[in-house]
């Protein structure tokens, strides 16, 4: 049971079209009927769903965010993107910046704190991934990674701008497998702890990503430190995100 506020990410990677729109008409009515729990519903769907989602979810509780975006603040001749401002221009307030799959396609810590730099300017909140690899975590270097990329991810950023911090371990992403709670919360912790003494941050808000699904929130859940969910495979499912939310809340 909990009385925090809790963030759901519905990150739909490269999935979904016109068609799907339609599922998450049980999302809003859920939430419509969930008002005084203190549940943040944001969908990241593809770049072409997101104007449409943009005037679905309008007047309801549900908001929108982006899987990715450009490093210039500026337009330009970068065929194939898109900018910030262009995401924040149809109504999306987030968007999510160093997921490990734009990471494994070239995202280097050096490009996503660039692409943080300009959402800000964009006046979005960034979705900040960070994680580390199976290597790593065997090597016990996790800790180590998480550090570089928070200072590199972070370079040059005022306090407090406006990050939802994700911890998501890449050897959890679509696998199925979850870290043991222990070690879950050490790393929760840890980010936290880092951001606060390091980066000076406050209200840190840290959520976990990787395989979250209705079978296992509940032992996710058992750590009150985690302030939500980045939610890949399980929030293109309907009533698999509404199980989760409810668990947490129960
Ligand atoms: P998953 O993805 O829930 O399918 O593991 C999470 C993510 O990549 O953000």
């Amino acid at each position: 049971m909990t009385n925090k506020l809790k963030y759901f990410i519905a990150n739909w990677k490269m999935y979904g079209d016109l068609k799907s729109l339609k599922s998450i008409n049980k999302v809003i009515n859920f939430v419509n009927s969930n008002k005084k729990k203190k549940i943040q519903i944001i969908y990241c769907p593809p770049y072409t769903l997101l104007y449409p989602f943009s005037k679905k979810i309008k007047n309801t509780y549900l908001e929108l965010g982006a899987q990715n975006c450009h490093p210039n603040f500026e337009y330009g001749a970068f065929t194939g993107s898109v900018n910030p401002r262009m995401i924040k221009s149809i109504g999306a307030k987030y968007v999510i910046i160093g997921h490990s799959e734009n990471r494994a396609n070239g995202d280097t810590d050096q490009i996503v704190n660039k692409k943080i730099h300009s959402a800000l300017k964009s006046n979005l909140t960034v979705i900040f991934c960070m994680g580390e690899t199976l290597a790593q975590k065997r090597k016990k270097i996790a800790m180590n990674t998480l550090k570089i990329q928070i200072k590199k991810g972070l370079k040059g950023l005022k306090r407090n701008s406006k990050i939802i911090f994700a911890y998501e371990p890449i050897w959890s992403i679509g696998t199925g497998l979850i870290p043991n709670n222990p070690d879950l919360l050490k790393n929760i912790i840890f980010i936290k702890k880092f951001l606060k003494k390091v980066i000076k941050f406050k209200n840190i808000k840290v959520i976990y990503g990787g395989s979250v699904s209705p079978n296992n929130i509940k032992v996710l859940n058992a750590i009150d430190e985690i302030d939500g969910y980045l939610i890949g495979g399980s929030s293109q499912n309907s009533k698999k995100l509404i199980d989760i939310v409810k668990k947490t809340f129960k």
